[in-house]
């Protein structure tokens, strides 16, 4: 088998929280009265808050100064906190908990590569704090997706070298980063219908066999 570790994105693959990101940004943007929809919101798929938060802000004729952009980013960071309360096992993505009880029956390791710094609080939230080998997040990262530092950092964890890893990915910033990084990658979800590099593409989890993903 080529395989032996897969490495999880969270947002969007384990649990769909687009929607919360969404309204935490619209209620910022509004009370700054700035232009802000669903199609920018995609943008900021697999993106660093701060990062995120200057994409929205090309929308805007106002300039910031560093700290007036940490309160806006800190002002959305604790509207989303309040909204990802709601979250429940019930809000697993189709297909996650099958494959991980297969991969965990098949001795392969498991770990959450995600830029996102709620990542400790979403995993409890759904009840899977303690479903992977490791986690590392954006706690833990100076440099954010497309660069590979996340999954770099996983695979070390997990004592696998990169080109033993697969990463399961719904943003493109993710898929450029697990190739940047020197490992394969399945995408899923938004990142299936656009990302022609991918290694493997799948709407969903239900529709990939283990054995599929460990031979590639
Ligand atoms: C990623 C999301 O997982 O985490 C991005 O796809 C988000 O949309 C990023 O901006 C950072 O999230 P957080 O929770 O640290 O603000
Ligand atoms: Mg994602």
């Amino acid at each position: 088998m080529t395989i032996k570790a897969v490495i999880f994105d969270l947002d969007g693959v384990i649990v769909t929280t687009d929607n919360y990101h969404y309204e935490a940004w619209k209620q910022l943007a509004d009370e700054e009265n700035i232009y802000f929809d669903r199609e920018i919101n995609e943008r900021l798929r697999g993106v660093s808050r701060m990062e995120s938060l200057n994409i929205i802000l090309e929308k805007s004729t106002k300039n910031y100064s560093e700290d007036e952009k940490l309160e806006m980013a800190t002002r959305k960071n604790n509207y989303y906190k309040e909204l990802i309360k709601n979250l429940t096992p019930c809000d697993i993505l189709p297909g996650v908990n099958e494959l991980l009880a297969s991969l965990k029956s098949s001795n392969i390791k498991t770990a959450i590569g995600s830029s996102s710094k709620n990542s400790p609080n979403i995993l409890k939230y759904i009840g899977l704090d303690n479903a992977f080998d490791t986690t590392v997040d954006g706690n833990d990262i100076k440099n954010s997706k497309p660069d590979p530092e996340v999954f770099l950092k996983a695979a070390e964890k997990l004592n696998v070298s990169p080109s033993q890893c697969l990463v399961v990915e719904d943003a493109e910033a993710g898929v450029e980063a697990a190739l940047r990084g020197g490992m394969k990658v399945l995408a899923v979800g938004f990142a299936s219908k656009c990302c022609d590099n991918a290694t493997l593409c799948s709407e969903d989890l239900t529709k990939v066999a283990i054995k599929d993903l460990l031979n590639i």
